[in-house]
């Protein structure tokens, strides 16, 4: 198991991030960028305008740390999934020697993408175009008909380009197309002990999200995604009054003491980077004894309790039970841990974006709470779920409405007036303000009027 962050093979890297061929002049000047986000609200040109979006691909996406998929996903070498950097084409892939590597998707002959398939597992890449073959370590392996490059043509310079920044925290794969961005430690910052919460949760600290993936995709911007807590009341109102009647399953046991009542021990934390939260710890362990008596009543619950609790002590085993696994934290800017799953956001346009969503399960507890949380995930999310449809419609009718353009601006001041600095200068508020929304856009900001250098 990895813990910590871990520096991938780097001799494949060039010192010129490609992202750099990529750049043109752009016409938005520094200052039309900072006027589009002010105190408390946000100019619609930042979710509708297509201007704009190239700079997010190129800046954001293309110029800082983004989330690419787990190990868990690769367990066995050669096993490897298709990704997007942005919107870059990469392979997710493990190699013959163990190493989990993110590789452009593109022949170093004359471009071909050498992998069409999605998910799989293989030895070689072999090019449909005219035939050069790569090791599942990027390494171009043979030339088709090599008599006709002449003798000192150097295979080795021509592997599959590597990510020039690939690092992983707990086997969470980060990597990104700028080599000038600092450590993924320092850039997830205040976020990392909330992956912990999840990665934690199994006794063996190992969870696995090679269950599947839910897909899907809305008509709006990719910024609209999660830690709202505002919304729950009115989108999922039919969803808030079924977790009330309903205690016999996870979900019932976690939220039947509703989370976003407003008065509850429930909180939007904004944990720097563009990294946020909805903050339920507290809720959860006040309600933590209904929770147990759940899942003791499941097969392998009371062993799953107890293996926690010998293993962390009392105050943590709590903690990491009651959270089960949903620290409902996201990741600026594609990444969010939020109820049962680990989500990816892919931007496709200003109006359009892709979400995948992959089931976490955690290594060392029994199928059936594995096949709970499994459950759970359904009941909400994809496309027979309760929850996430609604979240898409709503998403569909914002972008609709940004359209309107005569008064332009997206109110996002919610609970400025009561929001707190902490000590550990994490800032906290209501469950209901919008605490998240400006942390995402203070760093949107920062990124986007920066360029890659952050
Ligand atoms: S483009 Fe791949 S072998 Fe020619
Ligand atoms: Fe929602």
């Amino acid at each position: 198991m990895q813990h910590g962050c871990a520096h991938s093979d780097l001799k494949n890297s060039s010192a010129e991030s490609p992202v750099n061929f990529l750049r043109h002049t752009q016409p938005v000047s520094k200052e039309a960028l900072q006027d589009l986000v002010q105190t408390g609200r946000v100019h619609s040109a930042v979710y509708t305008s297509s201007e704009i979006f190239e700079l997010e691909i190129q800046r954001i996406f293309h110029g800082s740390w983004v989330y690419v998929g787990h190990a868990s996903e690769v367990p066995v070498a050669g096993d490897y999934r298709l990704r997007q950097l942005g919107r870059q084409p990469v392979i997710m892939v493990r190699g013959n020697d163990g190493v989990v590597r993110v590789l452009m998707n593109r022949c170093r002959h004359r471009g071909a993408a050498v992998c069409e398939v999605e998910a799989g597992r293989e030895k070689f890449f072999r090019c449909w175009y005219h035939g050069w073959t790569y090791d599942n370590t990027g390494k171009l392996v043979s030339v088709t008909d090599p008599a006709g490059y002449g003798e000192t043509f150097p295979t080795e310079d021509y592997s599959l380009t590597p990510a020039p920044r690939v690092e992983t925290y707990r086997d969470f794969v980060f990597a990104s197309l700028s080599p000038n961005v600092s450590p993924l430690e320092e850039h997830l910052g205040a976020a990392a002990p909330m992956i912990d919460l999840l990665v934690e949760a199994s006794p063996l600290r190992q969870i696995e999200l090679g269950a599947g993936v839910h897909k899907t995709v809305y008509n709006g911007n990719w910024k609209f995604v999660g830690m709202d807590g505002y919304h729950p009341h009115y989108v999922h109102a039919s969803v808030v009054a079924a977790w009330q009647r309903k205690s016999d399953s996870g979900v019932g046991a976690t939220h039947r003491a509703d989370p976003f009542d407003g008065k509850s021990q429930t909180f939007t934390r904004d944990l720097g980077n563009g990294h946020a939260m909805l903050d339920m710890r507290e809720h959860r362990l006040q309600h933590y004894a209904e929770y147990e008596k759940f899942l003791r009543g499941l097969p392998g619950g009371p062993g799953y309790i107890d293996a926690l609790y010998s293993r962390d002590g009392e105050a943590r085993a709590k903690l990491l039970l009651a959270v089960a696994g949903d620290p409902h934290v996201g990741i600026f800017p594609n990444m969010q841990i939020i109820n049962n799953h680990v989500r990816i956001m892919v931007p496709l346009s200003a109006g359009r974006t892709e979400v995948l969503m992959f089931p976490a399960l955690f290594k060392g507890v029994s199928p059936e709470i594995n096949a709970m949380r499994l459950r759970q995930h359904e009941s909400f999310y994809g496309p027979a779920g309760a929850g996430s449809p609604d979240d898409a419609e709503i998403f569909e009718r914002v972008q609709r409405g940004l359209i309107a353009e005569l008064d332009p601006w997206v109110d996002i001041s919610r609970g400025a007036h009561r929001e707190k600095v902490e000590a550990d200068g994490t800032i906290v508020g209501h469950i209901s303000d919008e605490v998240p929304q400006r942390g995402q856009m203070k760093r949107w900001l920062q990124l986007i009027t920066a360029g890659s250098e952050n």
